[in-house]
């Protein structure tokens, strides 16, 4: 006998809670308290920030690592550091995190937003090539849920068009393309260690690179314009104190430890979840390429068609989370319907060109269609789960689908 849906009175599917995050144990605990006793607590006395810092970048193929206090920090620095002058255009995906377009806002700098792919939910190469102008100085593809864009398509343009290419990984932790890391597939990278994040200290960002002269730049730039062999207050460009502490030095080195393994598991799930959701109806699940090695699953993605599946996406939302299963639509609206955007609220940013593009007729149909009526989140906590956890979130969206007439006739109740 079929279960009645949960969000119209029957049993949940589950009441088991999925995986909780952020993960830690003693390793965490005995870290923090030796940095605690240490009195060391700032890295330019410890040595945590700087451990961390080699043994990240070394495990994401890079030869440099420069931690810095979050990821939209990360991103500003790389351009400033790049020589990004006020006004140059950086092409940025629509469908991201505000901070890849802002903190090109915060570098003087003017953000042209070009359209995703419909089907990886990445910047689309084609639409980043029609999108420069003779303005045009770099390109940031968002390795978006932790499936790297298209590096293959993305080093050929940024080469040929002479750009300096940017890889935004703040949802990449250990993801690789044709076997190399995300992190070093293009000039530079920039990751996040925030709370949601694969790899986590609460707030924290690092920028990866394989050009000693960048590394150089941001690691003076992290660090107040200073400059090795220079004396302490001796600064020699206009930046700040973005360093990390060694608290979240010390967390993040026992983090690492764990990540690894976490990408397995998370790797094996979503690949197995893909598989099966992929067979309902209506379900469009996150397309792969081949050169896709490893996804990092900081999201589980997929777009989901309400006429194919049956029902609209905002109900089949509610009728899982009643099902137990937690999920999301994710962004409301790309980012140029963003008020921010929209009514160009930059402060004293951008007070010419910038100001002179119209945000408001920006058009990114892809984007919008996946923000108002098609996305759909499952959190990478979740994909940490075990098999039969992932079995429950297909058995939910079958249960649903199975009894879409009720729930649509529940929906046009609520609407009336
Ligand atoms: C794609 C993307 N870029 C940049 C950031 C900014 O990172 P942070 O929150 O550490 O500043 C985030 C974080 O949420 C993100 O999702």
């Amino acid at each position: 006998m079929v279960s009645k849906l949960a969000l119209l009175g029957g049993k949940p599917l589950r009441t088991r809670p999925f995986p909780s995050w952020p993960i830690f144990g003693t390793a965490e605990e005995k870290a923090l308290l030796r940095v605690l006793h240490s009195g060391k607590w700032g890295r330019l006395q410890g040595d945590q920030v700087d451990k961390f810092e080699q043994s990240f970048a070394r495990q994401h193929g890079c030869s440099h690592g420069v931690a810095v206090v979050n990821g939209t920090v990360s991103l500003r620095l790389i351009l400033m550091a790049a020589g990004i002058q006020a006004e140059d255009e950086v092409i940025v995906p629509p469908y991201t995190f505000l901070s890849t377009a802002t903190a090109v806002v915060e570098a003087n700098a003017v953000p042209v937003f070009a359209d995703i792919d419909l089907n990886t939910f990445n910047l689309d190469p084609r639409a980043a090539e029609t999108a420069i102008t003779p303005r045009t100085r770099a390109i940031i593809p968002v390795h978006f849920a932790g499936q790297p864009a298209d590096m293959t398509a993305f080093v050929k343009l940024a080469r040929r068009r002479k750009l300096i290419l940017i890889e935004d990984a703040a949802h990449a932790h250990g993801a690789s393309w044709n076997g190399q890391p995300a992190g070093s597939l293009g000039d530079v990278a920039s990751f996040s260690f925030q709370s949601s994040k694969n790899l986590t200290c609460g707030e924290g960002g690092i920028i990866t690179t394989n050009d000693e002269r960048l590394a150089a730049a941001c690691r003076s730039m992290h660090n107040c314009g200073r400059v090795p062999g220079g004396i302490w207050y001796e600064h020699h460009v206009i930046s700040g104190n973005y360093r990390l502490g060694e608290f979240q030095g010390a967390v993040l080195n026992c983090q690492l430890q764990r990540l690894e393994r976490q990408a397995q598991i998370r790797e094996r799930n979503g690949r197995y979840l893909a598989a099966r959701l992929s067979q309902i109806p209506g379900l469009l699940v996150q397309q792969r390429p081949s050169e896709c090695t490893r996804h990092a699953y900081h999201l589980f993605m997929l777009r989901l068609e309400a006429e194919a599946f049956g029902v609209p996406r905002a109900a089949v939302l509610q009728a899982l989370r009643a099902e137990g299963i937690p999920c999301s639509g994710g962004y409301g609206f790309s980012l140029p319907q963003q008020p921010l955007f929209r009514h160009r609220a930059f402060g004293p940013y951008l007070p010419g060109a910038g100001r002179r593009l119209d945000y408001a007729n920006t058009r990114c149909p892809n984007s919008d269609l996946i923000c108002r009526e098609q996305g759909f989140w499952i959190e990478q906590s979740v994909m940490l789960g075990t098999r039969a956890d992932m079995d429950d979130i297909i058995a939910a969206f079958e249960k649903i689908q199975g009894q879409r007439e009720a729930l649509n006739l529940w929906a046009r109740k609520e609407k009336a």
